[in-house]
């Protein structure tokens, strides 16, 4: 796309001559002959260059630089200086200016400028791109050499830039969310927004509005328009996290979306489109639950077109040594504490209902309850060996709450993490089970 300059001098026959020549040269160009009119020209366009003479009738360039500066902080103001006025020209290069000519000007020079104004701004713009990028990839770090992980991280990388829904199935604690966002972030899609929803943590009526978002008067309490998490996502990566808990009306609305990039805000009667890529994870056996008809087949066969099957720990035990060591340096990175043979021995032959998860919050304990150097077997606390006695060890004088939660824990444990089961086993929906997961902060 050609770059859009603005061009502000009250002469008007330089202005003429200048802007005309730069349309040659293939730019977009604004002009105006006084400051006052710039201000909202720079309030509508965003521009890659601005050209300024210092000297303007009301409003000096000086000044028309600086309110372009608190408008427009990334675009590359050049200002045009007449004789006598050097000072004032140093006087912009301080707030902000990238450079100045003096006039008369020799107009092969001032496009020379443009051109160096612009690869500034570009280079500019990909530091400041990648330097958010490798913030958000110090924000997670994938550990493993586990033959199948790595192919699985392999075919992640292969299909990151790809605009296919991917389906994310794995058990609780596996990586799910750990690999929806390594698709964003190792795709072009890097700067634009990722915005995860999870279907089992919202009531079911909120759950439409939430992702596609409502007109003012859709229900009761919807004072305004609410744009949804599906037009917040644009450009970037909409995650969505426990698909299989996503009650079958909306799921015929996803599909819709996915279809045609197609939706309607609830209440609305306007299409709206949007281009956002759908990453879906999903704890259950999404093709069980179509089978049982609690899923579409339709909106299944859509999103499976690119399926990671994240394996659970369990299965990939050759990664323990490795995770256990990352987990220590994030904990405590000045302090080199190992884990004891027997200790490693315990964590080889435990089965981790709660994955990577688990393994990082018995890590952590193991931390904090290990004395010397190394942490030994006791210091683990390994759920299966000290079930039988944590009941034993709830407290007489606790609060009904202390003993839910308890509870909630312990089955949760039992029936490995699986929400499905574990409100099954409670009696409760599993939307009432996520409340009370947050609730009481529990977690594998
Ligand atoms: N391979 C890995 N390397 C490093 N950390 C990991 C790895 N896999 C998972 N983790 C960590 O384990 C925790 C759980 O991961 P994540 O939230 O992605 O799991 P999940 O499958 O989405 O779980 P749930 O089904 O409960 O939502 C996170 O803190 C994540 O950073
Ligand atoms: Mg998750």
């Amino acid at each position: 796309m050609a770059a859009r300059l603005l061009v502000v001098d009250d002469e008007e026959d330089l202005l003429e001559l200048l802007v005309h020549r730069l349309k040659r040269k293939g730019y977009n160009v604004d002009y105006s002959l006084t400051a006052e009119d710039a201000l909202p020209l720079l309030k509508k366009h965003y521009y890659d260059v601005a050209i300024y003479d210092i000297r303007l009738p009301k409003m000096d360039g000086i000044t028309l630089l600086k309110e372009t500066k608190s408008i427009q902080p990334d675009v590359q103001v050049l200002i045009l200086t007449g004789h006598g006025t050097i000072e004032t020209a140093i006087e912009a290069m301080k707030v902000g200016a990238f450079d100045y000519l003096a006039k008369p000007y020799n107009l092969s020079e001032l496009e020379l400028t443009i051109t160096k104004a612009l690869e500034n701004k570009m280079l500019k713009e990909k530091n400041e791109s990648m330097r958010k990028i490798i913030k958000k990839q110090n924000d997670f770090e994938m550990v493993g050499q586990n033959r199948r992980f790595q192919e699985i991280l392999h075919l992640t990388e292969r299909v990151a830039d790809s605009d296919v829904p991917v389906l994310i199935e794995g058990e609780s604690g596996t990586g799910k969310e750990l690999f929806a966002k390594a698709l964003h972030y190792w795709s072009s899609r890097a700067e634009e927004p990722f915005v995860a929803i999870n279907s089992g943590a919202l009531p079911e009526h909120l759950l439409e509005s939430e992702l596609f978002g409502h007109v003012k008067g859709a229900f009761t309490g919807a004072a305004q328009d609410k744009k949804g998490l599906v037009e917040a996502a644009n450009g970037g990566t909409l995650f969505l996290d426990e698909l299989g808990e996503m009650p079958l009306v909306l799921q015929v609305k996803l599909l819709r979306f996915l279809e045609t990039g197609e939706f309607r805000r609830v209440g609305d009667v306007r299409e709206r489109r949007v281009a956002v890529r759908v990453v879906a994870a999903t704890n259950r056996d999404l093709e069980k639950e179509v089978a049982a008809g609690h899923f579409r087949q339709d909106l299944y066969y859509r999103l499976n077109v690119v399926k990671l099957t994240i394996p659970p720990l369990r299965e990939r035990k050759d990664d323990l040594p490795l995770l256990i060591d990352f987990f220590i340096k994030k904990s405590m990175p000045d302090i080199a504490k190992t884990m004891s043979a027997d200790a490693m021995a315990e964590l080889q032959s435990y089965e981790f209902p709660g994955n990577v998860r688990e393994l990082h919050h018995i890590v952590e304990r193991g931390l904090l309850l290990s004395k010397g150097q190394t942490i030994e077997a006791a210091d683990l606390l390994l759920p299966n060996h000290s079930r039988s006695s944590e009941f034993a060890d709830v407290p007489c004088l606790c609060s009904l709450d202390e003993l839910e939660r308890l509870h909630i824990e312990r089955v949760l444990n039992q029936v490995e993490w699986n929400k499905t089961k574990a409100a099954e086993v409670l009696g409760i929906s599993v939307r009432n089970l996520y409340r009370k997961i947050n609730q009481y902060d529990i977690c594998g």
